[in-house]
């Protein structure tokens, strides 16, 4: 369909990058890219008229489309001058997609593939992304590819561990020379925390964060951090309690990473740690998990530490106001079980805990609507909390009481 649309306005469509790879290597990938030689807006603009979501950067020449059901294709021009193309031309492709690629980070990145209904399925591969794929090799497509976006530093490390590839030689030493030469401090906070971001939302965070640290890339970037035991335990239970608490919180993912930034600075000394934040710019309330994370764990764990102690209400009436970002991190950052027990126990269960009865059944019982409605509803979740109304008629009871 889209190649068909493609086709009828006289432009080729291709889809490339990332989904191209992960088709090779049989990942998923929900992400679809296309480039067209040709515009992209006009493409797009075809859509709008059939009723669908277009948004459309004129300046850029590029774009979005949602199709029913909520699948997001970004649109892109192939740079360069375009051309319009006469629908039966043999070739597959012309210098503009050959030049878009180029301009892209590593050769398995840099393939494509038409879709156009006369050339459907026909891989374009300049420069040996299917070979390198085969080699398990990470190679960029020429020597400046880190001078123009040094970005790629963290991108590269990422793919590596997330891909099982290997950053080839000649690219290793291109890698640790952009390091060296300090291009990464004159990056931007906004991009650098982008750039974490994505490298913290990764299933397994941890190999990356090492990897950065053998090859230097934390030391220019926040000069002093220590990574070590610590961190590493705190990474690895990030990870793994992460799938367990994720669902029950909305937006949470948005802020997921923060818990893991704050594990990266929790072996250093405070003026490392407070440096390193204000590198990445971040707004303030990001700013202040990060802060809370780090500086609250040892309240929190004397706090949840007791050996009776606390109640389920009282871990649930410390925690209810922290975000799940710091309980998350507490709970992997803790050295100390019972601590780790609660507030798992508080993720998974309790935060979500309320009374059985509603307000709708208070006015029923006999109380007005009045403003002791919240606090009985209040009273009534704290002892369903520890354990001492178990159901609605205790409840009832109690209320009747
Ligand atoms: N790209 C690049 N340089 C960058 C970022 C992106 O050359 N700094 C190119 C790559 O060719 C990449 C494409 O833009 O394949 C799309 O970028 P993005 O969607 O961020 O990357 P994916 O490769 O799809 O990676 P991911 O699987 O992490 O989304």
């Amino acid at each position: 369909t889209l190649g068909e649309r493609a086709e009828k306005l006289g432009m080729r469509a291709y889809i490339v990058g990332g989904i191209v790879r992960d088709l090779f290597l049989g990942r998923d990938n929900l992400d679809l890219d296309i480039v067209v030689e040709g515009d992209a807006p006009r493409f797009l603009k075809s859509w709008e008229k059939d009723g669908l979501r277009v948004s459309v950067h004129e300046r850029y020449k590029t774009g979005t489309v949602v199709f029913p059901g909520g699948k997001k294709v970004d649109v892109a021009t192939a740079r360069r001058e375009f051309y319009e193309f006469p629908v039966a031309q043999p070739k597959v492709f012309t210098d503009s997609l050959k030049h878009d690629l180029y301009r892209r980070d590593f050769t398995v990145n840099a393939m494509a593939v038409s879709i156009n209904q006369s050339t459907w399925g026909v891989l374009v591969d300049f420069f040996g992304g299917r070979r390198d794929l085969g080699k398990k090799i990470l190679k960029v497509l020429h020597n400046l590819s880190f001078v123009e976006d040094p970005t790629r530093v963290l991108r590269g490390i990422r793919l590596e561990q997330r891909l099982g590839l290997a950053l080839e030689d000649n690219t290793l030493r291109l890698l640790r020379s952009c390091v060296r030469g300090g291009l990464l401090v004159r990056l931007s906070g906004f991009r650098l925390r982008s750039e974490l971001e994505l490298s913290f939302r990764e299933r397994f965070p941890y190999p990356a964060a090492k990897r950065m640290e053998e090859l230097g890339v934390w030391e220019v970037l926040f000069p002093g951090l220590r990574l070590g035991e610590t961190g590493r335990r705190t990474f690895r239970r990030l990870g793994a309690f992460l799938g367990r608490i994720s669902r029950d919180f909305p937006d949470f993912r948005g802020r997921q990473w923060l818990a893991f930034f704050s594990a990266l600075l929790m072996e250093s000394p405070e003026n490392i740690r407070l440096a390193a934040i204000d590198r990445l710019n971040l707004p303030e309330s990001e700013r202040g998990i990060v802060v809370k994370c780090l500086s609250e764990l040892g309240a929190v764990e004397h706090e949840l530490g007791g050996r009776s102690g606390p109640s389920n209400s009282q871990i649930y009436a410390f925690l209810r106001d922290a975000d799940p970002a710091a309980c998350l991190f507490w709970s992997a950052a803790t050295g100390r079980w019972r601590v780790r027990r609660r507030i798992l126990l508080y993720l998974t269960r309790l935060h979500r805990t309320s009374s059985l009865l509603k307000g709708r059944d208070l006015i029923e019982l006999g109380y007005g609507a009045t403003p002791r409605i919240g606090a009985i509803l209040e009273k009534l979740k704290i002892l369903r909390l520890d354990g001492i109304l178990e159901n609605r008629d205790d409840e009832v009871r109690y209320v009747r009481y």
